[in-house]
């Protein structure tokens, strides 16, 4: 039953959308089973940028079929626009490529402006959300009051549930954070307005169709969204997701058992970046940081914020790989760092004193860390044009090594650059 789940080992934005298009070729079934669009996949493909948020990055490969499952937050007008923009780039052709399942929760504006809303408000505790509604949404999840994509279709119930929802979120909206409140004809509308168009995409159990698929020995790819330390229990809380980003999300968010998946893909760039607030031990704010965000384009995607830069931290990989079990590593943007003479690498932290190789689990350990550097010799030439290992010069080639050797862990795929054909296939995937 080959299931392979990839998964993001930093603080999101890793490149997890290029590997999983890459696989795709190789996939059945590509299952998005978390997060929402805070997420940003972009993908290139012969000079052309795809951006997805919600689509699973598997959808231009036309033999794919693309799930939304039951753990993911659905913003309706987004995953609508997403739906538009591909059919009309001929990416999207018949309704069997993109499954929705009746499970996931809606994201709807009220959730968007909640999230605004609390963020504004919260001062010197801003987390740095994307304000794409995430956190009110799984909230709601939680509290077993949300409405589910399935509801969009319950005409007869519809206008009731939206109406005992907004009792409450706008009394939060109006009397707490003193913003307008929405009207339920207003969202009757939005929500008229993109049903007819999703509706062929509707799939009542997503799960069974996954595990039918795995049973009869389709390759399935598990695509993550956000990364390992964003994870809402074990990442920096709480600037931190709202869900779980971790491999075994994926065994929830989709509705699968765990004895279903052969490999667990763990995605790093060759530095780290970080997206919002919150504790990041080897950033760089410094010109080492700029040159990085420059040469690497590291401004998100989601919501082109610039993103924190620094240099890649094995501390944090090592507690990556084992809060997620991955089993190998795809080593993303290497080419980014071509022409650092030295190229520093931290492979443990002094706190208060102490040296440390443990990642601290306490944000507050966390944010007291200094790193402690290995400096590695750089490397002069571009590697964009290098289709296979050997193509690297020897520098590239040791700091690769190197990192694999630190974390005990396989780099399976390099990559240098955003193209398909810029992916250095160390081992095949689905085997
Ligand atoms: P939220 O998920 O929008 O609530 O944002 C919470 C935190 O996670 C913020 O620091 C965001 O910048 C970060 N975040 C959420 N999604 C992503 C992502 O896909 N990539 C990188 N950071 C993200």
């Amino acid at each position: 039953m080959p299931g392979i789940i990839v998964v993001g080992s930093q603080w999101g934005d890793e490149g997890k959308g290029k590997v999983v298009d890459v696989f795709s070729s190789q996939a059945d079934f590509v299952v998005r089973y978390q997060g929402g669009a805070n997420a940003g996949h972009t993908l290139v493909v012969d000079g052309k940028k795809t951006i997805l948020h919600l689509i699973p990055s598997g959808i231009l490969h036309s033999h794919t079929s693309c799930i939304i499952a039951a753990g993911v937050v659905l913003d309706v007008e987004r995953v609508c626009e997403e739906i538009r923009a591909l059919r009309a780039s001929g990416l999207i052709k018949d309704q069997t490529q993109l499954l929705i399942s009746d499970s996931a929760t809606l994201i709807l504006p009220y959730h968007r402006l909640l999230d605004q809303a609390r963020e504004r408000s919260a001062g010197l505790e801003k987390i740095g959300t994307t304000g794409r509604g995430i956190g009110p949404a799984y909230e709601e999840r939680a509290s077993r009051k949300a409405l589910l994509f399935g509801d969009l279709f319950q005409k007869e119930t519809l206008r009731g549930k939206l109406e005992v929802a907004l009792k409450e979120k706008n009394f939060l909206l109006e009397k707490f954070y003193g913003e307008k409140p929405v009207q339920v004809d207003d969202l009757l509308k939005i929500i008229e307005s993109v049903t007819q168009e999703l509706a062929p995409y509707r799939c009542k159990d997503t799960s069974l169709v996954i595990y039918k698929a795995l049973r009869c020995g389709k390759k399935v790819l598990f695509e993550g969204a956000q990364g390992s330390l964003l994870d809402l229990l074990h990442g920096t809380y709480p600037f931190v997701t709202s869900s779980s980003t971790l491999s075994g999300s994926a065994m929830i968010g989709a509705g699968i058992g765990p004895s279903t998946i052969t490999n667990v893909l763990g995605i790093t760039k060759a530095y780290t970046t970080r997206v919002g607030a919150g504790p990041f031990p080897t950033e760089c704010d410094n010109a080492t940081g700029e040159r990085i965000r420059q040469v690497g384009a590291e401004f998100g995607s989601t919501t082109g914020r610039s993103r924190r830069c620094g240099w890649l931290d094995l501390v944090a990989l090592k507690y990556a790989i084992r809060l997620s079990g991955i089993t190998s590593l795809a080593l993303m943007k290497l080419d980014v760092l071509s022409g650092f003479e030295k190229i520093e690498i931290c492979n443990s932290y002094e706190l208060d004193g102490q040296k440390i190789t443990e990642y601290p689990v306490s944000p507050g350990d966390l944010a007291r860390c200094k790193p402690i550097y290995e400096a590695l010799n750089g490397w002069s030439e571009d590697l964009t044009g290098a289709r296979s290992l050997k193509d690297l010069p020897r520098q590239a080639q040791d700091y690769i090594q190197y990192i694999g050797a630190s974390v005990a862990t396989p780099i399976d795929v390099v990559s240098v650059g955003p193209g398909r054909d810029q992916t250095l296939w160390i081992k095949p995937l689905f085997s």
